[in-house]
């Protein structure tokens, strides 16, 4: 399969939506389980035996060409953020198909399990990762108890989907999984600027995610001198913009209120309660961690000083995490046995290795983003990165293959 038809392949995927005017294909809905069909399809022709399991993750099981619990993992996501590109998550899981396909049938010493996981983004219910952390054995009964925006729980989503959840234990990585790979666009400009196909990853960065809600007095927007309002959206603004100064100011820091829930909502009503979302990221916990509290501590003094009150609910707090130094090792050897320059890289996204890192050694390849867009729909790939990917995976196939057999 050549990476024209990979590509076709995400674009067709990227139609499959929950709104008409762009991509959004949260955790177990309908268009989810259009996907699905699409890609079974694909898998079983690529010669996989496909199941889904009580997570929503679709698994395409390649078999090893004598019994042996030996397994290689390769896998991303198929769920997106609102307005999505076409490539984020998917373009791994049709990378990992075409790799299966292009064996033709030969076995290899392991098995090879492709896996779409059913979320990644938690854009539905707040929460990310739900399909890897089932891999994980980290699916727990606080997660399967959130609610998405219409009141559903994950354990309400999974049965609706004709799941489950009692099967989730045998979602679990099988004995014998000795490594999950993942292939995914950079999202960031940094292997564009370097004139880079591919960069390999060496970790990525931790990330915490919070909402912040900000509560005053709504009142009626004529009638309230200025200096009679407790306005919970000018108190949320004044914090936003400090901490986009607080990270600009702190090397290597990322920060970002990327959603905003004002209550009531009108034009003549003075704010009553915004919800802020707060999304910090940086290599180094320790930095993290105390650039959050900072932040935190900031958002309650300057409500005070508007005469509001603020408070916060953690909705993430993951580590950030090194790739396998053997992995990352193997992937170099196979970029430079493609014919590709090998550079290593950090990651700034999350990534489902982050959560099967948990378990077993796991590390990322990635392709060059064009334009460095991603969580946008004008995100894209190069049909030459792709091909560039396609002969490095090959490559760590035949590399896995002579040290297993
Ligand atoms: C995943 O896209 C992330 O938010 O890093
Ligand atoms: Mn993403
Ligand atoms: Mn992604």
């Amino acid at each position: 399969m050549r990476a024209g038809e990979i590509i076709d392949r995400c674009r067709t995927l990227a139609v499959l939506s929950e709104i008409p005017d762009g991509l959004l294909r949260t955790f177990l809905s309908p268009p989810m389980r259009q996907l699905h069909g699409l890609l079974r399809e694909w898998m079983e022709a690529a010669g996989m035996r496909t199941a889904i399991d009580a997570a929503g993750n679709l698994r395409g099981l390649y078999p090893s060409s004598a019994e042996t619990p030996r397994r290689l993992l390769i896998g991303s996501h198929v769920d997106t953020v609102p307005y999505a590109g076409a490539f984020d998550g998917v373009l791994g899981v049709l990378l990992a198909i075409a790799l299966v396909d292009a064996l033709g049938g030969r076995r290899l010493p392991f098995s090879i399990e492709v896996v779409a996981f059913s979320d990644e983004e938690g854009i539905r219910f707040g929460a990310p990762f739900l399909g890897s952390r089932a891999l994980a054995g980290a699916l727990d009964a606080a997660l399967l108890g959130r609610r998405d925006a219409d009141g559903i729980s994950v354990e309400e989503a999974i049965r609706a989907f004709g799941l489950d959840p009692a099967a989730l234990p045998e979602a679990r990585l099988s004995r014998g999984v000795f490594a999950y790979i993942e292939f995914h666009i950079e999202q960031g400009p940094v292997l564009e600027s370097l004139g880079l196909p591919l960069g390999v990853v060496t970790s990525i960065a931790g990330l915490s995610r919070l909402s912040v809600t900000f509560r005053g007095q709504a009142n009626h927007a004529g009638t309230t001198p200025m200096h009679l309002r407790r306005d919970a959206l000018a108190a949320a603004a004044r914090w936003i913009s400090l901490v986009d100064r607080y990270a600009r100011a702190t090397p290597r820091l990322a920060a970002t209120v990327g959603a905003l829930d004002v209550r009531p909502g009108a034009a003549n009503i003075i704010p009553g309660e915004v919800r802020a979302s707060l999304d910090v990221r940086h290599p180094d916990d320790a930095v993290r961690q105390r650039s959050t509290a900072v932040l935190l501590d900031d958002a309650r003094r300057i409500a005070a000083r508007c005469g509001v009150a603020a408070e916060w609910q953690s909705h993430v707090d993951l580590a950030a995490t090194a790739c396998d130094p053997w992995l990352v090792a193997a992937l170099g050897r196979a970029v430079s046995a493609a014919g590709y320059p090998v550079h290593r890289m950090p990651s700034g996204a999350g990534h489902d290795a982050m959560i099967l890192a948990w378990r077993i050694p796991a590390a990322m390849l990635f392709l060059r983003s064009p334009g460095g867009i991603s969580h946008h729909p004008d995100e894209t790939v190069h049909a030459a990165d792709v091909e560039a990917a396609l002969a490095a995976g090959a490559a760590l196939l035949a590399d896995l293959e002579q040290r297993q057999a």
